[in-house]
């Protein structure tokens, strides 16, 4: 692939909005062509399938159900627009991805790692990631942060407990790819992890 491809990853309320925001800034305000993107979603069919995913009333949900709609959405997503951009040789910024399924999924949900990776591989499409941001923050800040969690979502809804193996489970995939993954504690502020972030990726040569 003639593209970048960088994901972003994070428990709910760590900060990651603000960040893909300031790097979206960045890219404008640098001439850097660069397409922003998230999961679940990103295209129209994907859009539904987040609908249906997040939707509260789904309660009754399995967790196979889940994580096949987690990887369905990724598929078109992946096919349809991530592939294409790197084709024709953009960076491409995406808020979640492959990870945070081997997270929520596999280890917060407890599916069998190897059936969410090979599912994972597959909805990749032959697509690899360059490099992961991760937003190294414990879920108990994160919701501290985020708030009432009135509007919440299905999957905001879960349990404290849930989101601890979520984080459990980024920090052990950080662990076990370090070569990939560029960890963010993000505790000055939102600048100063954005000028770090920056710096990672001029470290990388994403950015000049
Ligand atoms: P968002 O709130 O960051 O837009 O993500 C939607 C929710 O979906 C969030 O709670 C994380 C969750 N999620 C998974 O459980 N598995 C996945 O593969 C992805 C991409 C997101």
């Amino acid at each position: 692939m003639k593209g970048k491809f960088i994901t972003i990853e994070g428990c709910e309320g760590v900060g990651k909005s603000t960040q893909l925001r300031l790097l979206k800034e960045y890219c404008e305000n640098n001439g850097i062509d660069a397409l922003f993107t998230r999961e679940p979603g990103g295209c129209e069919v994907s859009e539904k399938i987040r609908n249906v995913i997040l939707d509260p009333e789904n309660g009754d949900m399995t967790d196979m159900t889940e994580l096949l709609l987690y990887c369905a959405a990724r598929a078109q997503h992946t096919e349809r627009v991530i592939k294409p951009a790197l084709e024709s040789g953009r960076t491409v910024f995406c808020d979640r991805y492959c990870d945070s399924t081997a997270a929520y999924q596999g280890y917060a949900r407890g599916i069998d790692i190897d059936v969410v990776n090979a599912l994972n591989r597959a909805a990749m499409c032959g697509v690899s990631i360059d490099w992961t941001i991760l937003m190294d923050v414990p879920p108990d800040k994160g919701f501290a942060r985020k708030g009432g969690a009135q509007e919440s979502d299905r999957l905001e809804r879960e349990t404290l407990a849930f989101h601890k193996k979520v984080y459990e489970g980024f920090t052990e995939i950080a662990k076990a790819d370090r070569a990939r993954f560029l960890c963010f504690r993000a505790e000055g502020t939102k600048y100063e992890t954005h000028e770090a972030i920056v710096q990672a990726l001029k470290e990388k040569g994403v950015f000049q």
